[in-house]
């Protein structure tokens, strides 16, 4: 068994940070969190931020020519400008907050999509994808006829990237849309290398950043992706708030998505004009408070550093899939360690996923259990549902063990000898 990592970060003060962990939730049964993939925890300078900002700055943004109003909009903007140099965007009018990654990926299908692709037409997804990365575009196969194609998943649990490049080279393909970390498997896609074959082959390429800009720096000039989704309750900030990035000229072409306040700049009973990037797509009072609250996570994972998160989550993950695999009657799902991030799913024996999560909830062991919204993959799998834990930078090895005595545990409660 791999040694402990000396982590530059101090985990104990970290979970010091998040007032949710420290609390029992049955009779001696402390919290294990091990459901970071579906909602991350939030630390108290993200809370903080948010009470704040509604204890002494919230007025509507943009409109109102007062000092709260001002004070509102420079918080709405800051944060704005703090996702920005997050992920490297050119400019901060790439950053369109809308409120998550599903929304982020509904509004390119609608927009970039009803604009730019016609009967016949072929977006490239992939067998892993969440639904949220599905539904929208087989939305848009309905409506316009565009032909969805799948990237296949091996055995492995990767993408066949053989059969990537096979299906760019076999017709003409004008976007491609793939998740960068699988949210069941754990694999980390090389969405690099797959983006540069997409552009060499004419395509855009989006990528749905929901379980990787939590946990790695990404950079999208570096990557030069033409879209990124994310959202920010999985990265340690508040729900109700996300990001479309999109590259300026892609988003300046593409009509707007719903229509309303602060997106115009004029308009009479003939018709409307539309306003400057963002705002363009920001129709309505915005989510003020909530990009506050992304702000300061953003500001909480910069301080920490993205490479000992991703670190320190490793280590973690290793040790887990190592620990999963001593246990009987197990089949954990993904590739090795070196190509995954953040999650370790599984099985035991015939039991149902909702039965097992339900034991280790007992033992005070949050996990998720069922498809997590990847039906396609689940059936790839052979699987109606599995089990997954999934872990953030406040998770540590002792927790795994919790998870694995309580697997145990489960064991003998379902006779399995
Ligand atoms: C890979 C992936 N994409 C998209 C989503 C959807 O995120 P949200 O529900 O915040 O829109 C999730 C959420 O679990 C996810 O894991």
């Amino acid at each position: 068994m791999k040694q402990p990592l000396k982590s530059p970060l101090d985990i104990d003060a970290i979970r010091a940070d998040f007032p949710i962990l420290a609390q029992e939730v049955h009779p001696g049964k402390p919290l294990v969190f091990l459901d970071s993939a579906a909602s991350s925890q939030k630390p108290r300078q993200v809370i903080e931020a948010m009470r704040r900002y509604y204890e002494h700055d919230h007025a509507n943004v943009h409109r109102g020519i007062h000092v709260l109003s001002e004070r509102a909009t420079a918080a709405y903007e800051g944060a704005r400008d703090k996702v920005q140099a997050f992920i490297n965007a050119r400019s901060r009018r790439e950053v369109i907050f809308v409120r998550n990654t599903t929304e982020a990926i509904n509004v390119v299908a609608a927009t970039w999509g009803r604009a730019n692709l016609r009967a016949g037409d072929v977006v490239l997804l992939s067998e892993m994808e969440h639904h949220s990365n599905l539904v929208p575009w087989q939305l848009l196969a309905e409506q316009v006829g565009v032909r969805l194609r799948y990237i296949p998943v091996t055995g492995a649990g990767l993408l066949d990237l053989d059969a990537y490049a096979a299906l760019l080279r076999d017709e003409p393909v004008k976007l491609v849309s793939v998740m960068h970390v699988s949210n069941v498997l754990g694999t980390v896609n090389p969405i690099a290398e797959m983006i540069r074959q997409a552009h060499a082959a004419g395509a855009l390429f989006l990528v749905d950043g929901a379980q990787s800009v939590p946990h790695v720096a990404v950079d999208v000039q570096a990557l030069d992706a033409d879209f990124l989704a994310f959202s920010a309750h999985k990265m340690a900030g508040p729900t109700g708030i996300g990001v479309l990035y999109g590259k300026r000229e892609l988003l300046e072409a593409m009509p707007p998505y719903m229509g309303g306040g602060d997106m115009i700049r004029t308009v009479t009973l003939e018709g409307s004009t539309w306003n400057d990037l963002p705002y363009k797509f920001e129709a309505g009072t915005p989510a003020i408070a909530q990009a506050v609250g992304l702000g300061a996570a953003v500001d909480y994972l910069t301080a920490l550093g993205m490479e000992n998160i991703l670190a320190h989550e490793q280590d973690v993950v290793e040790y887990a899939l190592e620990r999963l695999s001593e246990v009987p009657g197990l089949t954990l799902y993904g590739p090795p360690a070196e190509q995954r991030n953040g999650v370790a799913t599984f099985t035991l024996r015939d039991l149902h996923a909702h039965d097992i999560a339900q034991l280790l909830d007992a033992e005070g062991v949050a996990v998720r259990a069922g498809h997590h919204c990847a039906m396609p993959l689940h059936r790839k799998l052979g699987v109606p549902a599995t089990a997954r834990a999934s872990f953030y930078v406040y998770n540590t090895r002792a927790e795994v063990d919790a998870l694995v005595e309580a697997i145990y545990n489960a064991r003998k409660v379902f006779g399995l000898v």
